[in-house]
């Protein structure tokens, strides 16, 4: 019996490796018919291509999406024009009168003058009519969350005033906690004095395209962005289950030679909401473990 066993196993490697062989072969004539071919292709006549010539188009081809992915996981991206000039201007005028040397809640909710924040800050009124739309833009971002979960504070910091290395996200037991954040800047004079954020090498990312040294430091091994007024920095605070995640730490520079201003937009949503808005994939990831049968039934079921 075992040798039977030993024998169809034998046979199944073989059949398998003949299989992999196969499929190499007809993986590289199916890559040289496409690399002989393509050319021929894209100049025939009935092709797109064929109409097509650089500088030379009726084609529209403006289409520019303005969300460039920094991190995958942690997720942090960045986003340019996501508060536009007027717009600034107009936050600038409403923020400057209601600025007052920023405080940091304890635990305890109690409030006290920060050591290790030692910019201005106030939070806009909700009811402002540009207040409110940054608020519904950033809800709309997030996959139309309620923009009455999203809280918007204009932060400055004059000359070597600073945000040392701290956590967006509270740490528990908290029913609400800040899932995200936008930093936005609305205007920029000083030097050297972007967003840091420890844990993340930016290093590889740089690497492979120069185009990020616009928006990141490149000569910095830890991820520190560049201040680009209108650009806001979108990251993740909480993990799917809800908790702060560790790899956020993350400091505002000590501004130099100049000022920085900017807006902190903050998600601050119920972590049952979170899970019922299906924030972090929903039900399934968490609960859902498939049988075989419905992998099956849906065609999801590997062969051999
Ligand atoms: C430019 O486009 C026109 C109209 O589609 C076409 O007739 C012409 O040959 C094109 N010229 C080049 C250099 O591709
Ligand atoms: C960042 O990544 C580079 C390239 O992988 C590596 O050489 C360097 O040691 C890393 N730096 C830190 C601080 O982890």
């Amino acid at each position: 019996m075992a040798k039977t066993d030993n024998n169809s196993a034998t046979q199944l490697k073989k059949a398998t490796s003949w299989t992999t062989l196969h499929l190499t072969l007809f993986t590289l004539l199916g890559a040289l018919t496409a690399i002989v071919l393509t050319p021929y292709a894209l100049s025939s006549p009935g092709h797109p291509a064929a109409s097509y010539a650089p500088g030379n188009s009726t084609l529209d081809t403006l289409a520019n999406p303005k969300i460039k992915i920094i991190s995958f996981d942690p997720f942090i991206a960045h986003i340019s024009d996501f508060v536009s000039k007027d717009e600034r201007e107009y936050l600038l005028k409403l923020g400057n009168p209601l600025l007052k040397k920023s405080i940091i809640k304890n635990d305890d909710g109690s409030e006290v003058i920060s050591e290790a924040r030692t910019s201005s800050t106030a939070f806009l009124p909700e009811e402002d009519p540009v207040v409110l739309s940054i608020a519904q833009r950033a809800a709309d971002f997030q996959g139309y969350l309620s923009p009455g979960d999203i809280d918007v504070q204009i932060t400055s910091y004059n000359p070597g005033q600073q945000y040392k290395h701290h956590y967006d996200w509270y740490t528990p037991p908290r029913t609400r906690n800040r899932v995200s954040t936008f930093f936005a800047i609305l205007k920029s004079t000083c030097e050297n004095c972007g967003t840091e954020f420890p844990f993340i090498n930016r290093t590889e990312r740089a690497q492979f395209d120069g185009r990020w040294c616009d928006v990141i430091d490149c000569e910095k091994e830890l991820l520190t962005t560049k201040n680009v007024e209108g650009s806001a920095l979108f990251w993740l605070n909480l993990d799917g289950n809800g908790e702060g995640r560790i790899d956020m730490l993350h400091a505002g520079l000590p501004a130099v030679n100049g000022d920085k201003i900017g807006l902190n937009v903050w998600t601050d949503i119920d972590l049952q909401e979170m899970k019922r808005r299906g924030l972090f994939g929903g039900q399934s990831r968490h609960y859902f473990k498939p049988t075989k049968e419905f992998l099956e039934s849906h065609g999801l079921m590997k062969e051999g």
